[in-house]
């Protein structure tokens, strides 16, 4: 129907139609209303799981191994060692340390606390412990899980494990990952439930969350692109599910898949848009910076890793083959651009402070973020927010044309100021002191308020309520 050329319906037909459309929305609540009735009987009653399927771990292992590129057969010894390294590799990309360690004594043990709008999820533990890891499942348990996002004993899992990217990674990459996990030792420890509020602690109402988020498969090759493209899709879109961070997210916390990558908040942080716009996203950056960012967690001019990004860097992408990293790139590149209005990009603002003596002031009234930006910050970033040490790594950048400094809000910024950064890679140890327990909540929006507007988007401000608002964040 041609909706502009019919402005004005006769009487009638506007109450067949909204009765048509009444009609269609009480059969949805009930197709509804009887499908979750199905599900919930399903769950209690429902023919309990079967492993019959089993396959033991070391068996899966000579198998793989018996089956190389070239069709040789290959001594279990040796690829088996292989396939651990290359597990090890996959679980670097698919970033499981992140989440599954809230203890460095203790790696993947879980028990790290995930904050949802829903409540609180803490991670399992997934080191071989028989009781409390993961030691018993069998690879059809792992496949599923890592596939369907099902637990064990059939319980369905919920999506802050990012299943809904790792359903792209194929049967041998899960089970290179499986058979490293294998090797790992095993800790007996049992995290704390979760706190989910009703009806959020019923599981299986994740059934609905799947009809409308989720869809099962491995990732399927665009034949039209080129090898390098696919293999970054296949690992964006997968294993390094970049889109739980910077995909925007629908009322029922699903993927926004209209607006991939154009940039989401993430426990206060905004995950920046890193689409090919030139504008709003990366499109102006080089290869180079890109991959220098990833595999260091800092590009000069451009951009530093501080919050959950670094943590990305200093766990997952550091580690990551040139190549691939090159592919991710490659990947990037052509994803559409998505324009957010932004009137210039955010690494492009900003000058050099230079008159020292407006910064001096005469007599310390009320809060001045000029005079606490000289007090706290400049003599590691320069009263003229030039920073020192240029692009030397683990120099202490300059605050012009920094992205956390030229963005369309000060989140970042006043987040940066309030944790400081810590970053270890093979690169560099990077550290910047945290000033939250230092400085008031006045403080920190009066030094973020100078900051962009002296070295970035004046137009981002903050108000001390807010940076009270970003302390409470996890
Ligand atoms: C963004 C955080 C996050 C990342 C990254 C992550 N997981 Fe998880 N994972 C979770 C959460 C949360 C759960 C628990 C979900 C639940 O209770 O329903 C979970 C559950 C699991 C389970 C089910 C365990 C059980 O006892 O039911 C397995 C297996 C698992 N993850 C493996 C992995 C592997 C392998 C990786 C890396 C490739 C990984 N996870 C990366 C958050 C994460
Ligand atoms: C855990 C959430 C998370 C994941 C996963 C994640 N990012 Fe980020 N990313 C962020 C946040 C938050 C920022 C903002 C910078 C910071 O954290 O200091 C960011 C910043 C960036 C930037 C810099 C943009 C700028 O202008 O400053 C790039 C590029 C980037 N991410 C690429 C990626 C890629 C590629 C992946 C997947 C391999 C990825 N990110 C995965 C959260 C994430
Ligand atoms: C002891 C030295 C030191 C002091 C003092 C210091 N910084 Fe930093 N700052 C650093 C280092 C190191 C980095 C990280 C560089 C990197 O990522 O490679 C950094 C990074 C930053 C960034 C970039 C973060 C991003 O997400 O892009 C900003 C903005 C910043 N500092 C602002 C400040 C402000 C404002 C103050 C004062 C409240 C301050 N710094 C005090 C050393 C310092």
């Amino acid at each position: 129907m041609k909706k502009n050329t019919s402005r004005v319906q006769p009487v009638d037909a506007l109450v067949r139609n909204a009765r048509r459309r009444h009609f269609g929305v009480a059969t949805l609540a009930a197709i509804f209303s009887l499908f979750a009735l199905y599900v919930a009987w399903y769950e209690a009653h429902g023919p309990k799981v079967q492993r019959n399927d089993e396959l033991p771990i070391t068996q899966a292992r000579a198998d793989d191994a018996s089956q190389s590129a070239n069709g040789e057969v290959v001594p279990a010894e040796v690829a088996g060692g292989n396939l651990v390294k290359r597990g090890e590799y996959l679980a670097r990309a698919g970033d499981c340390a992140a989440c599954h360690t809230a203890d460095k004594a203790r790696p993947f043990a879980g028990g790290l606390p995930i904050n949802t709008p829903f409540g609180t999820i803490v991670t399992p533990n997934i080191t071989p412990d028989p009781d409390t890891g993961i030691g018993q499942w069998s690879d059809a348990d792992f496949l599923r899980a890592m596939h369907e996002g099902i637990g064990r004993s059939g319980q369905r899992l919920y999506p802050a494990f990012p299943y809904a990217e790792y359903t792209k990674v194929t049967d041998q990459d899960v089970l290179a990952i499986r058979a490293y996990l294998n090797t790992l030792t095993p800790i007996h420890y049992s995290p704390p439930g979760n706190s989910l509020t009703f009806p959020f602690n019923q599981r299986w109402l994740m059934v609905f969350w799947n009809l409308f988020n989720f869809t099962e498969g491995r990732f399927v090759p665009d034949p039209k692109q080129s090898a390098q493209w696919n293999r970054g899709a296949y690992l964006v879109q997968g294993l390094a599910h970049c889109e739980e961070c910077h995909t925007p997210r629908n009322f029922t916390q699903g993927l926004k898949s209209s607006s991939r990558l154009s940039g989401a908040v993430q426990a206060g942080w905004h995950a920046y848009n890193i689409t090919s716009d030139k504008t709003s996203g990366v499109g102006n950056w080089s290869d180079d910076e890109l991959v220098s960012y990833l595999s260091t967690g800092a590009a000069p001019g451009r951009a530093n890793a501080a919050g959950p990004m670094a943590e990305v860097v200093a766990d997952s992408t550091q580690y990551l083959t040139r190549e691939d990293l090159g592919s991710i790139v490659a990947y990037l590149r052509a994803v559409p651009p998505i324009n957010g209005g932004e009137s210039r990009p955010r690494d492009q603002w900003g000058n050099p402070a230079d008159d020292v003596t407006a910064l001096r002031g005469t007599a310390i009234h009320a809060v001045n973020g000029a005079q606490l930006f000289v007090a706290n910050c400049a003599s590691c970033h320069s009263w003229t927010g030039q920073g020192v040490g240029a692009s030397a790594p683990g120099a202490y950048p300059s605050l012009i044309h920094n992205s956390a400094v030229g963005a369309s809000d000060a989140n970042n910024l006043a987040l940066v100021i309030l944790r400081g950064v810590s970053r270890t890679t093979k690169q560099a140890d990077v550290l910047m002191p945290a000033f939250g327990t230092q400085l008031s909540d006045d403080q920190v929006a009066a030094i973020t308020n100078y900051v962009t507007r002296q070295f970035g988007n004046p137009q981002s401000t903050v108000t001390a309520d807010q940076v009270t608002q970003l302390r409470t964040q996890q």
